[in-house]
């Protein structure tokens, strides 16, 4: 199968079963090419950072209901950002959160940067979360590679080298599939296969869009993938 028909898969199958979330375009929007907010998928994806979709929802909306906007949060004082964040840990992000707001809205007239090496260079935006932004909010074709990204991609190619020494490698194999067109959805399409199908323990294989061209099903490898570095014992 090519590049295109994986891709384009994908993105049918996010078309039916992508997971709500509050950062989310709706199904109907979505297909209208309707693009989130950049602050909401900016704020989203620094909360998801060390966090899980399930702990960050209810955080997301308290945050975006008391500030909607980069300008608002910005404006906020660092003691209420910190009360609100209390309980979501990793509390340089919030520090950092509150640098970046501040800055968008002082230094960029309350506008995120619309590129890759431009959101790099702000407070608390590192490589993921820049190639993140670029591609769900600016429909840039940026690579996201994050945890469910690399098992989907060592699998669909069936890769034994271990992590992390095989990431170099597993960016190029998701660079390759991300595609021109909805390259934002492409990136969530993967992420929620990750996290609902192409699973860590007992993949659900027999629903996978991607079954029949996946390298790791033909070979019954996918149990054992992506294979890890095992740690020294202290
Ligand atoms: N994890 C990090 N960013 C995410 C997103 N946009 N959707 C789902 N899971 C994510």
């Amino acid at each position: 199968s090519t590049e295109f028909d994986v891709s384009d898969t994908l993105l049918g199958w996010y078309d039916r079963h992508a997971r709500e979330m509050p950062w989310r375009i709706g199904p109907v929007d979505r297909l209208a090419g309707v693009m989130p907010d950049p602050y909401r998928v900016w704020l989203s994806e620094v909360m998801l950072q060390q966090t899980t979709v399930a702990a960050v929802h209810d955080y997301f909306v308290r945050f975006t209901s008391r500030w909607p906007t980069v300008n608002s949060l910005a404006a906020a004082e660092d003691g209420q950002v910190m009360g609100e964040w209390a309980g979501l840990g990793y509390y340089a992000r919030a520090r950092n959160l509150l640098k970046c707001a501040r800055v968008v809205a002082f230094e960029h007239d309350g506008r995120f940067p619309d590129n890759y090496d431009a959101l790099l260079k702000l407070p608390g935006i590192g490589p993921y979360t820049a190639a993140a932004i670029a591609a769900i909010a600016f429909d840039r074709p940026e690579t996201v590679l994050d945890g469910n990204v690399e098992r989907v991609m060592a699998r669909f190619y069936d890769i034994h080298a271990p992590l992390p020494g095989s990431k170099p490698t597993l960016k190029v194999k998701a660079a390759a599939l991300t595609p021109a067109r909805r390259p934002g959805d492409y990136a969530q399409a993967v992420m929620d296969l990750g996290a609902t199908i192409c699973t860590p323990k007992s993949p659900a294989c027999g629903i996978c869009p991607l079954c029949s061209s996946c390298s790791a099903r033909a070979a019954d490898t996918q149990a054992e993938l992506p294979r890890k570095v095992t740690k020294k014992p202290k």
